[in-house]
């Protein structure tokens, strides 16, 4: 069986800044409301960019990053949750941008942990040998899901994407993974797309289908743009992300002190703050993008990913956990050792 590696990454954000007051123009809101509730200074929000753009824009760098052809490539995952379009899915639209003629392409929706099982399922992929090289993108258009009159939500949430390009190797770098779901918890964080509407369905049917006995519609509103229990959700987080991380670590025989640089979901500054606190770890080793990108779902694993590649921090031998959290609820660790020749 073959083991996996790292070998490179990439990201692209849109050219626009959106500033905190830029926002205080927009609903009731200031400048230090949020920096002090989540980190948040700015964020990057599409003008002229699509997902698609900016997906094959970051898997261009992954590419040259890893010193590999679109050619070499054997699989596409792209994890996101706000696509161009349903059909053809997002992956596909990055293979054919990219001349990747050989992969086959599938999107992953997972919410914020979607590039977290994304890059587990290319571990699998790879170390089952299905695949040698396989692309994995984490790219999110929130802006076009966000409600901008809604002061809890739109404040939080920016544009991106990110890339990762993972390989067969002889040496282990990608050592294990903790990934669970809690489906019960899932109205905390919600967005209705559609209602179901058939000419087979009686006026009544679709009541009863869309609206009435829709028991989630007694807690959350029945919105079209992205709905958060925030509190609820935070406490989810700071509980979860260290739990899974220690699982993950126990059945690897490892400990906090062993890991070299986090790298966690970039939804509050104050989650990460209460992370490392609950994990007795100095918060030096946890990277923090959310300042400049916000909360940008999918796409903020990958982006704090590869600032910190690029950062020159990482030394061969170092140890990464990297962990994303979100709607579903869903949560996921996986861990990662860098090689010599990584
Ligand atoms: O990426 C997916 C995972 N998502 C997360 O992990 C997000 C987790 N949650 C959070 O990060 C935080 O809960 C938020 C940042 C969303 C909210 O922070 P909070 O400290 O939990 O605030 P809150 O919702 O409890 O609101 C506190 C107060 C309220 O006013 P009252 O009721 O105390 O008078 C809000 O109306 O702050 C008010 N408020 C605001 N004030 C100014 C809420 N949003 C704003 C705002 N500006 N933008």
């Amino acid at each position: 069986m073959s083991e996996v590696k790292l070998l490179g990454t990439g990201s692209s954000v849109p050219e626009k800044i959106v500033t905190n007051d830029d926002l205080a123009g927009l609903v009731e809101t200031n400048d230090e409301w949020i920096r002090t509730r989540t980190g948040i200074c700015r964020r990057h929000i599409v003008t002229k960019e699509t997902l698609t753009s900016m997906s094959v824009e970051a898997s261009r760098r992954a590419l040259e990053a890893a010193g590999i052809e679109p050619m070499d490539l054997d699989m596409i995952i792209v994890a996101t949750l706000t696509p161009d379009e349903p059909l053809p899915n997002a992956s596909s639209a990055v293979q054919k941008a990219l001349g990747a003629h050989r992969a086959f392409c599938f999107d992953l929706s997972a919410a914020c942990s979607g590039f977290v099982y994304a890059m587990g399922c290319a571990a699998m992929y790879i170390k089952g040998g299905a695949a040698r090289h396989v692309l994995v993108i984490g790219a999110e258009v929130l802006s076009k899901i966000v409600d901008w009159h809604d002061r809890k939500t739109c404040i939080l949430f920016g544009d991106g994407a990110g890339a990762a390009v993972f390989g067969s190797a002889s040496q282990p770098g990608f050592l294990g993974m903790d990934m669970g779901t809690d489906g019960w918890r899932g109205n905390t964080l919600t967005m209705f797309e559609r209602d179901m509407d058939n000419p087979f369905m009686t006026e009544a049917q679709k009541n009863a289908v869309n609206m009435e006995s829709d028991e989630a519609c007694k807690i959350r509103p029945r919105s079209r743009y992205v709905y958060m229990d925030g509190p609820e959700v935070f406490k989810f987080a700071v509980k979860q992300v260290p739990d899974s991380i220690h699982k993950l670590l126990d059945a690897q025989g490892l400990s906090v002190a062993d890991i070299d640089h986090f790298v966690l979901h970039q939804a509050n500054y104050r989650i990460i703050e209460s992370v490392a606190k609950r994990l007795k770890v100095s918060l030096d080793k946890f990277i923090i993008t959310i300042d400049e990108y916000g909360n940008t779902s999918a796409a903020s694993v990958p982006l704090a990913l590869d600032e910190l590649m690029r950062s020159g921090r990482v030394r061969p031998g170092d140890r990464l956990m990297i962990s994303g959290f979100g709607g579903g609820l869903t949560w996921g660790s996986v861990l990662w050792q860098i090689q010599d020749n990584d």
